[in-house]
């Protein structure tokens, strides 16, 4: 494994390729280990506030599994988009009934209010902080008046860098009370806000909110 420079001297687009780069490489590996973590119940919260066949939009989709694949499933219409095209290409088959498209949260191509819902699970917490008031602002232009979206942020505020899966990794976000926020700064009524312990021990920190645009 290549070393890596200490992150305060690292650049976005360093830290980006860290990201880009290592799910590229463990694509395989994350997407048997997935499992592990499940999220029916949040992915059911999601699901439950949506009309039959309303577009979905998928941040950070990964392999497709179990975001992609359980709301397709409902027969709603599933667009995925991530930076690893190893992951793209992953999720192309475990989720053959979804469209998936390599694209960066950051510079979202899509037409405002194109989705009636959004999904971005366990991804922004990958964007250097610094976006993502960006990113929720991206993410509230695509989703119609009255859509629904569901993000998991990290539980406090942290950023670093370290060994994930064989490959090294880079998280960094804010805590909870910024996060939120910020979200609601961009025009989100917010319809919960909680700290959910997954099936793999891991506390992060989930919302749901509507788009009151
Ligand atoms: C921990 S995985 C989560 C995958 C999936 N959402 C899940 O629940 O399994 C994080 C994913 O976010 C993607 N990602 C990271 N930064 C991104 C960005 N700027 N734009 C789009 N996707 C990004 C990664 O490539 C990776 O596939």
């Amino acid at each position: 494994m290549s070393a890596v420079r200490p992150i305060d001297y690292m650049d976005i687009t360093e830290k980006k390729r860290i990201v880009r780069n290592g799910y590229d490489k463990i694509a395989s590996i994350y997407d048997r280990e997935r499992y592990k973590y499940g999220n029916t119940t949040e992915l059911r919260d999601f699901a439950g506030l949506l009309t039959e066949s309303a577009e979905i939009l998928d941040v950070g989709c990964g392999a497709g599994v179990p975001v992609s694949k359980f709301l397709a499933e409902k027969g709603f219409r599933v667009t995925g988009i991530d930076v690893a095209e190893n992951m793209i290409a992953l999720a192309g088959k475990n989720v053959p009934q979804a469209r998936f498209v390599k694209m960066d949260m950051t510079q979202l191509g899509f037409a405002e209010n194109s989705f009636d819902g959004l999904t971005a699970f366990y991804s922004i917490f990958h964007v250097p902080k610094e976006f993502h008031a960006k990113i929720f602002s991206g993410f509230h232009d695509v989703i119609r008046p009255g859509g629904i979206m569901l993000v998991s942020m990290g539980s406090n505020e942290w950023e670093g860098i370290e060994d994930y899966l064989g490959t090294k990794m880079f998280w960094s976000y804010y805590g909870p009370q910024r996060s939120l926020g910020m979200i609601k700064q961009c025009g989100f009524k917010i319809i919960f806000d909680r700290h959910i312990l997954n099936s793999a021990d891991e506390r992060h920190y989930w919302i749901l909110a509507k788009n009151t645009k």
